[in-house]
């Protein structure tokens, strides 16, 4: 089905089966990338071995496993993998497979246990990941069975900031704080502004008829938000302003990271991410008088960290004619084929909240997003219905427009890390997170580039 791409030429040259290049058909400094990249089988499979083989990958919340024993299951990258909470307290995360012949260990969305034994010929592990135990280990001959040699597969580095887990299965990869860079000053305001958030009940799961990287462009696209839910407008629930989401800055970061800080309109209500006085009162405890300055403007915000974990900082109304509650969710997008996509969706809530805050924020956010939620399923029509019209062989020849603010400079005034733009709708973060998918794709970890102002990557 697909031929393994080569370079051809200059070392940035990657033919693709059919004889285009790579770095001719996504051109991100111009704007267009290839409709291919979004469904084409090929480009698939580059992605998982370049892509999600490499990368660093959000695996959960430390709140998600509080107590020692806790297991949970999760994907990192596109392998199914083990988030556990081992019985001395440390965070581990494993792939879910057992060393013998790769059965699921832990078949349970999660549990509390010191072991987990394989449903298949019985090899247990401790929540370390050594293999502790083997049915019928007098069968075995000598050397035949080394089990100190297979424990559980573990990822090979791990990172956190503010209680977010990555991890990586390269061993070549960056350090986490490294490879964070920039961001940890936006992570700082948006996850410890009043000294640290907590996941409210399990994630919500469903999937998509989707490629992935549709999802991925949405999550720093402010400029649907008018026409793409306009039911809401129509509804009262947003208002009816068709550039209330385009005040504010675009941010671009390193490695492809990207953000906007949005400000809504410019009223109380909409300043400190619209957070009771309770939460705001905690800023300049836990973030420097820069930051709580740049929150004070800071009615909504989506941020991605490269390439497939994303927050969404927002207000909103939940129901007819009730005002705008905030909510702070945290999402993935994991590839499962070519044009379908598991979505991942958190929740979290500040761990000082009042419990009646805390409430309205939980039914705003099952009201409006996820599975159910209204803002969610405008999006899915969007995301299915665009690799639907692109997989035709003639759509496939053409190209996606991202050009919005190509000439627009950046804005030195801003006093945040990265380059910002004083603008909120425009496709600079897009560009530069295309910018960094082709570098990934084509150099691994070796096309990250440090960025120089006013320049995306
Ligand atoms: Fe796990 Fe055989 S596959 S014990
Ligand atoms: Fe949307």
């Amino acid at each position: 089905m697909t031929t393994t791409p080569q370079r051809v030429g200059a070392a940035t040259r990657t033919m693709l089966a059919n004889g285009q290049v790579l770095e001719d058909i996504v051109q991100p400094d111009e704007g267009l990338i290839s409709r291919r990249i979004y469904s084409d089988p090929e480009i698939f499979e580059m992605e998982k071995e370049r892509l999600f083989a490499k990368g660093w990958f959000f695996v959960g919340h430390d709140s998600e496993i509080p107590e020692p024993g806790d297991v949970i299951t999760r994907i990192v990258g596109m392998d199914p993998a083990l988030f556990v909470r081992d019985d001395d307290g440390e965070i581990r995360v494993f792939l879910n497979s057992c060393r013998h012949r790769g059965m699921r260990v832990c078949r349970t969305d999660r549990e509390n246990t010191s072991f987990l034994r394989c449903s298949y010929h019985g090899w247990v592990y401790k929540n370390t990941g050594d293999l502790v135990s083997v049915q019928g280990e007098s069968f075995y001959g000598e050397d035949e069975l080394q089990k100190e040699k297979f424990g559980l597969i573990p990822v090979a580095k791990l990172g956190s900031y503010h209680g977010l887990v990555f991890a990586t299965w390269d061993p070549e990869a960056p350090e986490f704080d490294e490879f964070l860079g920039d961001m940890k000053y936006y992570l700082d305001i948006i996850m410890n502004r009043t000294g640290g958030m907590k996941v409210v009940g399990t994630p919500q799961i469903w999937e998509a008829e989707t490629g992935w990287k549709f999802s991925a462009d949405n999550f720093t696209d402010n400029f649907h938000v008018y026409f793409a839910h306009h039911s809401l407008v129509e509804l009262g629930m947003l208002p009816n302003d068709p550039d209330f989401a385009g005040r504010g800055e675009l941010i671009v970061a390193e490695e492809g990271h990207i953000l906007h800080i949005t400000a809504g309109a410019p009223t109380d209500e909409y300043r400190y991410m619209g957070l009771p006085q309770q939460l705001r009162d905690k800023f300049p405890e836990h973030l420097d008088a820069e930051q709580v300055e740049m929150a004070k403007g800071l009615a909504y915000s989506a941020g991605t960290v490269f390439p497939n974990f994303h927050w969404m900082q927002l207000m909103s109304s939940g129901t007819i004619g009730q005002s705008d509650v905030p909510f702070l969710n945290l999402r993935l997008e994991v590839p499962v084929s070519p044009t379908r996509s598991r979505m991942w969706s958190w929740l979290l809530i500040d761990k000082d909240a009042d419990p009646e805050y805390a409430k309205a924020s939980y039914e705003t956010y099952v009201r409006t997003f996820g599975p159910a939620g209204i803002y969610d399923q405008d999006d899915m029509e969007n995301w299915e219905d665009c690799t639907r019209m692109s997989l035709g062989p003639a759509a496939r020849q053409n190209t996606m427009h991202h050009r919005m603010g190509l000439h627009r400079p950046v804005d030195k005034t801003w006093p945040g890390p990265g380059s910002a733009y004083d603008v909120a709708y425009g496709e600079m973060t897009q560009r530069s997170w295309y910018s960094a998918w082709l570098n990934f794709m084509t150099q691994g970890w070796a096309g990250r580039k440090t960025m120089d102002e006013g320049q995306t990557r």
